[in-house]
């Protein structure tokens, strides 16, 4: 079926009909991750940061609105269209403007990075807070490390957002992460920038590592070893640039399409393949799908690769353990594919998929038994038996940006085709991604 036959309506409620192949190139949109992370650290340095390829997304705008606020001028200002690059003005580690209420919309990330900076800058006070969603997902995760390097962080009811944030000179602390989380890592890293002596963060389990990457590139004192990594202030940050490459996670609706769909063939171009982001890659395989990945030229330390996929018959697989974290956002795919796989998938030690945009246990286990998959929930995870396919449904995006993405692969992969009610949460990460998957549709 062709693209034009996709059913998407103007607002909240797209149908996305039986359809495919799926052939073509893509470029998919820029890293959220490494988005973040360029307008934070960008913002911290002590001087100026050309950023391009910044992702256009609800997200990535909230990073930029809030590292604004906090007087880190952003020229040109992204005002209707991202500009292809911009500069950041950064305030230095110790220099953001001291008072403010900062609203982060969905962005997670934002939230649990920022108080990491802001906590340890003496006499700010700063509030942030961010929609329904971000309102039920833990900060005491950040607030408890951070009060044992001396911060001041009221959180509410314990564990939520709301934040308030009264700055303090923080003291290095050694951490070992009770839970495998990027974003706790990189909050204490940037509480480190402004604390007296060391700052270690211990991680049992990998998680990316674009902080370290990044703050590497700027010239931070800090120390990376497998599994510790050190940091110590007082080294002058200097960015001077960041190129964001294409987001592996965005890349992975398109490679499990493109891997269920028949006579499906697409090449991903210029993709960032961070060994910390390729878990999706890795599982696949291991289940039969076909990609290769041919690694270019990088940026930043950032490598970036051409990724090839072509539809393969898949097989169910077990995803457990230190091969979690490498593939936190795509274990919804994974549960996808493995409905068009033979045999049974058993995802485990995933628990954390409660705490993401929604309970991605529920919500994922809920869509796909609704579109006819042979599915059960666990309590660290999920266990699927591959039944042929799906036939399709409807299903609410909970303002879940990858679960709406995740709605419309399983529509075109399946034999009725799927409605998804609030299929405008895309934009928090992909805000052409209807667009592409109907040219890759052709
Ligand atoms: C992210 C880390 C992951 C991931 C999130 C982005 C980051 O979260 O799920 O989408 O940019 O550091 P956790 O650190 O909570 O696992």
């Amino acid at each position: 079926m062709s693209g034009h036959e996709l059913g998407l309506d103007e607002g909240e409620r797209a149908t996305f009909h039986p359809s495919g192949p799926l052939r073509g190139r893509l470029i998919p949109p820029a890293d959220k991750s490494i988005s973040h992370r360029a307008a934070i650290i960008g913002a911290i340095a002590d001087g100026p940061t050309r950023v391009s390829n910044y992702l256009d997304s609800d997200d990535t705008r909230s990073t930029l609105s809030a590292v604004a606020g906090l007087g880190a001028m952003v020229n040109p200002e992204p005002l209707n269209a991202m500009p292809e690059e911009f500069t950041i003005e950064g305030v230095g580690p110790s220099g953001p403007r001291g008072l403010g209420r900062i609203d982060v919309g969905n962005a997670g990330t934002l939230m649990r990075l920022l108080p990491g900076w802001l906590a340890g800058c003496d006499g700010g006070l700063w509030r942030m807070n961010g929609d329904a969603s971000i309102r039920k997902r833990p900060v005491d995760r950040i607030a408890d490390p951070l009060r044992l390097m001396g911060a001041e962080i009221e959180v509410t009811g314990d564990r939520f957002p709301p934040i308030r944030i009264d700055g303090h000179r923080l003291h290095g602390i050694e951490y070992e992460l009770p839970v495998a989380s990027a974003q706790v890592k990189s909050c204490l890293l940037l509480a480190g920038l402004n604390a007296e002596g060391p700052t270690t963060v211990i991680e049992p389990i990998a998680t990316r590592d674009h902080t370290e990457v990044m703050l590497a590139a700027a010239g931070a004192d800090i120390d990376r070893e497998p599994g510790r990594v050190t940091i110590r202030s007082g080294a002058s940050l200097r960015l001077d640039q960041v190129e964001v490459p294409a987001d592996i996670s965005s890349a992975a609706f398109f490679l499990v399409a493109a891997s269920i769909v028949p006579g499906s063939e697409v090449v991903i171009d210029r993709c960032g393949v961070n060994p910390t982001r390729t878990g999706v890659v890795d599982i696949l395989k291991r289940m039969g799908a076909q990609i290769e990945i041919e690694p270019l030229d990088g940026t930043e330390g950032e490598p970036i690769g051409r990724i090839t996929v072509r539809s393969a018959p898949l097989t169910g697989t077990r995803v457990e353990g230190a091969e979690i974290p490498l593939a936190i956002d795509e274990l919804p795919l994974i549960a996808l594919a493995a409905c068009f796989a033979e045999g049974e998938t058993i995802i485990a030690d995933a628990e954390e998929l409660k705490a993401k945009e929604s309970d991605r246990i529920a919500v994922v286990v809920g869509a796909l038994a609704g579109f006819g998959a042979n599915i059960e929930a666990r309590d660290d995870g999920m266990r699927i038996v591959g039944s042929g396919g799906l036939h399709g449904g409807k299903v609410d995006s909970h303002g879940d940006h990858r679960i709406a993405m995740l709605g419309a692969i399983a529509g075109i992969a399946s034999r009725e085709g799927v409605t998804v009610e609030n299929m405008d949460a895309a934009a928090v990460s992909y805000p052409t991604f209807q667009q592409d998957l109907a040219r890759l549709l052709g």
